[in-house]
């Protein structure tokens, strides 16, 4: 199949050297299982799950089916003093995932939205508690938390944020970085054990210069995911979770990559054993094919909400917030057909099994060959880290993106990380083909 009737004038395109792409256009008219079908008829393998989302592969019936239903059912309804069916249910099921007390799901469509409805409610809840003064964020380096300017703030990588400058939130602080290139650059599908404690810098420096009483709450994604995918030390989360304990500060999990299945369990947190106050989810809650994110919040943290106004009338709003697409239910409708999916086909423990199956295929293929100084393998998901051009980085990774795409294959370069992340349905073939087509591509790089 071939088509190419449509213009490239009105459309820019996001996180994208437009200017490069406009001279090698790279676009998709169609998609089924582990392929995408380009507008010259080639195929081309989905070697990230189009960016963290389609754990169950491309055009699965059940979810196509609920969506067209949904659309002949109830289309749309406001969100706002009603709600809708779909957004009960979708709630229930995620709540019932969701590890412990964390039961009460607040809707938007994105990751983006996920983060600062997260980093809202941290305030509200403080302040519903007395503690309206607990209103510094701690984010960490080259953490991601989507693009709108609370997330921006507490994420961490200097791009995203270098243009902003003062708009950025004024009281926002950051971990360092969990990644040891000269002892750790190769993390072969387990966590790596440091015998520095990097949480240490939390304790000792960061939460006296703010005093731990004013700080609201830390944001983590539990593997760093748009960096790179990059695992922390063994037993950070956990140390993590009891630093924040002490001192009364919320933990909130940015799950929007870990979420449903890619590391093997449910929720990062689950591989993990340490239970978030919030757990922010997006993506592969609906399987990319329609937008849907949300926070999953404690029950503590909603009771307090509520409790705070339990003098006011009954008519009082207790939270200010929520977007006219929250719990939409074509979006819900989609969200219950695709976590029946994951369970109906057992997906998540088979993302467990392939991960295996890519970190060896890739530490076998990739490990030694010139320019890779570090592969980091956990979930299914591996990152192959390439020494940067000196004077460009990002450039190898890219250039090593392009001629893989050239050869039937989508990996995500990500600096001068290249990212592989498939769909759980992918298949031993499939990763071999990713692997030595990614191979090939760092073999033809100039010296
Ligand atoms: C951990 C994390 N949080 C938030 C986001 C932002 O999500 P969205 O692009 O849906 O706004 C992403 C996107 O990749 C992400 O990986």
């Amino acid at each position: 199949m071939a088509y190419n009737e449509f213009k490239m004038d009105n459309q820019w395109l996001p996180f994208t050297p437009n200017r490069s792409f406009a001279k090698d256009p790279r676009i998709f008219v169609a998609a089924d299982g582990m392929h995408f079908t380009t507008h010259d008829g080639r195929q081309v393998i989905d070697g990230i799950s189009s960016l963290w989302c389609v754990g169950a592969g491309h055009n699965r019936k059940p979810i196509n089916d609920a969506i067209k239903q949904q659309l002949d059912t109830l289309d749309y309804a406001t969100a706002f003093s009603v709600s809708n069916d779909k957004a009960f249910k979708a709630a229930e099921m995620i709540a019932a995932m969701a590890p412990g007390d964390l039961n009460k799901v607040l809707f938007c469509n994105s990751g983006s939205e996920a983060a600062d409805t997260s980093l809202k409610v941290a305030l509200a809840y403080h302040r519903a508690r007395g503690e309206g003064h607990r209103n510094i964020f701690i984010g960490r380096e080259r953490g991601y938390h989507g693009v709108g300017f609370g997330g921006m703030s507490v994420g961490g990588i200097p791009a995203n944020r270098k243009v902003y400058g003062t708009s950025l939130l004024p009281r926002v602080d950051h971990l360092r970085f969990i990644h040891d290139p000269l002892k750790h650059a190769f993390v072969q599908h387990q966590e790596p054990v440091w015998e520095e404690d990097i949480l240490l810098e939390l304790e000792n420096r960061i939460l006296p210069l703010h005093d731990p009483s004013n700080v609201a709450a830390v944001i983590v994604e539990p593997v760093a995911g748009s960096a790179g995918w990059y695992v922390p030390p063994k037993g950070y989360l956990k140390r993590l979770r009891e630093i924040c304990d002490k001192h009364g500060i919320l933990l909130i999990f940015d799950e929007v990559i870990t979420g449903f299945g890619r590391l093997g369990t449910a929720f990062g947190a689950d591989w993990y054993g340490v239970q978030p106050d919030m757990l922010n989810f997006a993506k592969c809650v609906t399987n990319g094919v329609i937008p849907l994110g949300g926070v999953v919040c404690s029950q503590r943290i909603y009771d307090a909400m509520m409790g705070a106004h339990g003098s006011a009338p009954d008519h009082a709003i207790e939270f200010f917030h929520g977007y006219t697409y929250s719990g939409h239910p074509v979006a819900c409708a989609a969200a219950i057909a695709t976590l029946e999916l994951f369970q109906q086909e057992n997906l998540f423990a088979r993302a467990g099994q392939m991960g295996q199956v890519l970190s060896d295929a890739m530490f076998g293929a990739i490990k030694g060959l010139p320019h890779v100084i570090g592969i980091r393998s956990l979930g299914l998901a591996c990152a192959v880290e390439l020494a940067p051009q000196p004077g460009m980085p990002g450039k190898r990774a890219f250039d090593v993106f392009l001629d893989c795409f050239h050869r039937g294959v989508l990996v995500r370069n990500a600096g001068d990380n290249l990212v592989f992340a498939p769909p759980y349905i992918v298949e031993r073939e499939h990763i071999e083909t990713m692997v030595s087509v990614l191979a090939d591509a760092i073999k033809r790089l100039p010296a």
